[in-house]
């Protein structure tokens, strides 16, 4: 039978959390298990390793116990996030409490009837508006890549009884309902932001530098992290969490003005810089595509290529990677002078699957290029990205055509597998500019060196391993290709749709015309679609269906953009 002091505690989250759970909670969990009581709805954003999924966890565990009709349903971008970290935290938790629980049975925690927590994947978007009766708690860990339908279906729910949203992340991404809650939709949540520097191992802790436009910015107070002993740096008073050291090597790793400096320290949506090549929310989109999509798992398969990046005078690293379709399978950096020994050996495990090896031939490069010619004659082939593009009029010269590519994957999500932190970080960093022929020109190293960025010779090795020098018209060519081809297909679906509409309203069907005596847009003479790309064969080819034709025929028929919207 429950005792007052039982139902007081049961009240109060923190109390349970340290009283029932046995949790040692710091400040600022404790307030917003405080607000997950409190208000309907709470979003966090915060730094990397500030115990964001351990307070979720909590919240879950304390609703069910509070309310015996409480529901709590948790997701996350990725079913492993839902089913590992959080519910990993919710398994770790329970076996020492001093209340006793049922185990749970796989993402189910039950209670009682209609008294249950419960992990759902985001595949799973229409369980989300089934839950209608009793208490309900929302809690969506790494909130930003959650998808929008998922939360549509939580704000549906929300509408009746008494529904709770905890949305808490890493802010990665600069738009979307979860930074919407942080500005225009503000007034309707509770919001909290942890720096690194709010974090207990860097209480006491400040970290002085000049930002961009040379003001001076402090984080934090007390004393200097750039002047702390080794000693000093390995301090933690909680471990498991951020460290100072991890904090102090970011600070030369991305520093301040990189979007992950900004989001996974100081727990702030990126300032994405404008010339930023990559954005940080593509890759983050990146980092979350299933990584065996488009990849051959057969290991028969002889389509592997390699990109290699050979550290130059003041570089650090030489760099490998190993990509199969769309995912890179392996990727390796040695600090050594002359690691030629170590790359062949490394090369050697995808013998007879490497279709290229693209090594940066470049000064120092050129030695590497040989050697690996010799190992893989007919394979290694040298690219020297200071060389003109295939398409000087876009391209200031190589480098900047193939890091062209490179964006246009990561925008189709085309780029997958294993995007560690590093070589995001790197990514994320590089910028790009018009110069004054309109050309598109990657900042160069000595630039970015000025920034105090590090050679960012992962990014370097990602671009060559995506480098398709053997197309007849380049690489962006083909990828523009691509995306037309799936713009195309979408215009077509639409026109039969608009036809299939014409035939039941008994109207015409849609007629070319061509406005104010302008010349209408030439489409496929078979599907009508715009995607015509040049061959080099001669004539023209439909991006849509394959078609290859000649405009001088006589059934060519022009189409014109605004007809197919009509
Ligand atoms: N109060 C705490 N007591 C014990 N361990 C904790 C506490 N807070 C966090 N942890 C542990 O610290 C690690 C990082 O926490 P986590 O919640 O995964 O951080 P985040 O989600 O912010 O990256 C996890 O292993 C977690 O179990
Ligand atoms: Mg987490």
């Amino acid at each position: 039978m429950a005792t007052v002091s039982d139902i007081e505690i049961l009240a109060d989250p923190v109390g349970f959390t340290a009283g029932i759970l046995g949790h040692d909670i710091w400040r600022i969990p404790a307030q917003i298990l405080e607000s997950v009581a409190k208000n309907r709805r709470t979003a966090v954003k915060s730094c990397h390793a500030s115990g964001k999924t351990f307070s979720s966890a909590e919240a879950v565990i304390w609703w069910i116990t509070r309310y015996s009709d409480g529901i709590a349903v948790t997701t996350a971008p990725t079913w492993v996030q839902v089913q590992k970290l959080l519910w990993g935290e919710i398994r770790k938790s329970l076996p020492t409490s001093r209340i006793m629980y049922p185990k749970p049975l796989g993402t189910e925690l039950k209670l009682a009837e209609g008294n249950y927590a419960l992990g759902l994947s985001t595949n799973e978007g229409v369980r989300f508006q089934g839950f209608h009766a009793g208490h309900i708690l929302f809690v969506l860990d790494e909130a930003p890549g959650v998808d929008v339908a998922i939360w549509e279906a939580i704000e549906g729910a929300s509408a009746g009884g008494d529904v709770h949203i905890l949305a808490i992340g890493n802010p990665v991404i600069a738009s979307g309902p979860f930074h919407e809650a942080f500005h225009e939709n503000r007034e309707r949540w509770a919001t909290f932001t942890i720096s690194a520097f709010d974090t207990p191992n860097l209480a006491g802790i400040s970290l002085t530098y000049a930002d961009k436009d040379g003001h001076r910015v402090t984080l934090g107070s007390g004393r200097d992290l750039l002047s702390l002993s080794e000693e000093e740096l390995d301090q933690a008073v909680r471990p498991y969490l951020t460290t100072r050291r991890w904090v102090r090597d970011k600070f030369y790793e991305w520093g301040p003005g990189h979007p992950l400096w900004d989001s996974r320290v100081l727990g702030t949506f990126p300032s994405q810089a404008e010339d930023a090549l990559i954005p940080l929310a593509w890759l983050e989109k990146c980092q979350q595509c299933d990584p065996t999509v488009g990849v051959s798992l057969s290991r028969d398969s002889k389509k592997l290529r390699a990109g290699l990046d050979v550290a130059g005078p003041g570089e650090d690293e030489t760099v490998l990677v190993v990509r199969d379709g769309p995912g890179i399978i392996f990727s390796q950096a040695w600090m050594r002078a002359d690691p030629r020994g170590e790359v062949v050996a490394a090369l050697k495990q995808y013998e007879g699957r490497l279709e290229v090896i693209n090594v940066d031939s470049a000064g120092i490069g050129w030695n590497m290029y040989t050697h690996l010619d010799d190992i893989f004659p007919g394979i290694a082939h040298p690219i020297n990205v200071g060389e003109s593009s295939h398409d000087p009029e876009k391209y200031a010269n190589l480098k900047a055509e193939l890091y062209w590519g490179l964006r246009m994957r990561a925008q189709a999500g085309d780029l997958t597998g294993y995007l560690d932190e590093k070589l995001v970080g790197q990514l994320a960093g590089i910028r790009y500019k018009h110069n004054a022929r309109g050309q598109i020109v990657i900042e160069s190293k000595e630039d970015a060196r000025q920034r105090g960025v590090k050679s960012p010779d992962r990014a370097e090795a990602v671009m060559l391993a995506f480098a398709q020098h053997e197309l007849p018209y380049g690489l962006t060519a083909y990828l523009e290709e691509k995306i037309e081809q799936i713009d195309a297909e979408r215009l077509q679906r639409m026109r039969q749709m608009a036809d299939k509409l014409a035939t039941g309203l008994n109207r015409p069907k849609i007629e070319t015309v061509s406005e104010g005596g302008k010349e209408p847009t030439k489409g496929c003479p078979e599907c009508g679609a715009l995607c015509i790309q040049p061959v080099c064969t001669g004539g023209k080819r439909c991006g849509a269906c394959g078609n290859q034709f000649d405009e001088s025929r006589s059934d060519f028929k022009p189409m014109n953009r605004t007809t197919l919207f009509k």
